[in-house]
């Protein structure tokens, strides 16, 4: 039987990190195990990427948008670390980020729909089961970035930019009709989120 493939969908500063954790945390003490695992991945394309998102001469959206799909699709068919090795044998993969998060950001300066149409007719793209989006306003991530991160990347910087994104996500996942998407407002207490997120995971384990 495969496994579930669970994405975490959120701004930059919404608390996924730490609900990913959680998550698979509780998971672990019912006897199911996960693997957990991230985009931009840590392979050559993800490494380029991060590096990209840093400091990078060349901000073309169109580029970014192509090597997010790049690594997307190593990351899925990858035959020795690859989410579709584990769900294929039988592990649930919980995933930080996917096509969707490209959706959002490169659509703020890339046509959106050429982002979506190439992640969506690619044809070894995977439909995640169950994708859940943490949201939270822009003000409350931009706090969040401010007290942690020492030097933002490209996304962390602008409140406006932010709020873009935000708007993206929700018209994306309006568009998204046939996938199963939860939205969980995430400007709650970390138990609260953490309680709904494992029913709605269990939900789609059970
Ligand atoms: P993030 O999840 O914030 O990783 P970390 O916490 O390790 O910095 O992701 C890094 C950035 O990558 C984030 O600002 C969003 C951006 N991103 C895109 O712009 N497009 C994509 O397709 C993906 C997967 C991420």
């Amino acid at each position: 039987m495969s496994g579930k493939f669970i994405v975490i969908e959120g701004l930059d500063g919404s608390g996924k990190g730490t609900q990913i954790e959680r998550l698979a945390a509780s998971l672990y003490d019912i006897g199911i195990a996960v693997h957990i695992t991230n985009e931009p991945t840590d392979g050559y394309i993800g490494k380029y990427l991060r590096q990209m998102l840093k400091n990078s001469e060349n901000k073309d959206m169109c580029l970014q948008g192509a090597l997010f799909l790049a690594d997307r699709l190593d990351h899925v068919t990858n035959p020795t670390n690859g989410i579709k090795s584990y769900l294929d044998k039988g592990i649930t993969v919980i995933c930080d980020r996917y096509y969707y998060s490209s959706f959002a950001y490169q659509g703020t300066a890339a046509d959106m729909d050429w982002v979506m149409n190439m992640n969506l007719n690619a044809q070894s793209m995977l439909t995640p089961d169950l994708c859940i989006f943490f949201d939270v306003n822009p003000e409350e991530c931009m706090d969040r970035i401010a007290k942690t991160r020492e030097n933002p990347e490209l996304y962390e910087k602008d409140i406006d930019i932010t709020r873009k994104i935000r708007n993206n996500f929700h018209n994306v996942f309006a568009r998204l009709q046939g996938e199963n998407i939860k939205i969980i407002d995430a400007n709650r207490d970390i138990a609260t989120i953490a309680k709904e997120t494992l029913d709605i995971v269990l939900e789609v384990l059970n």
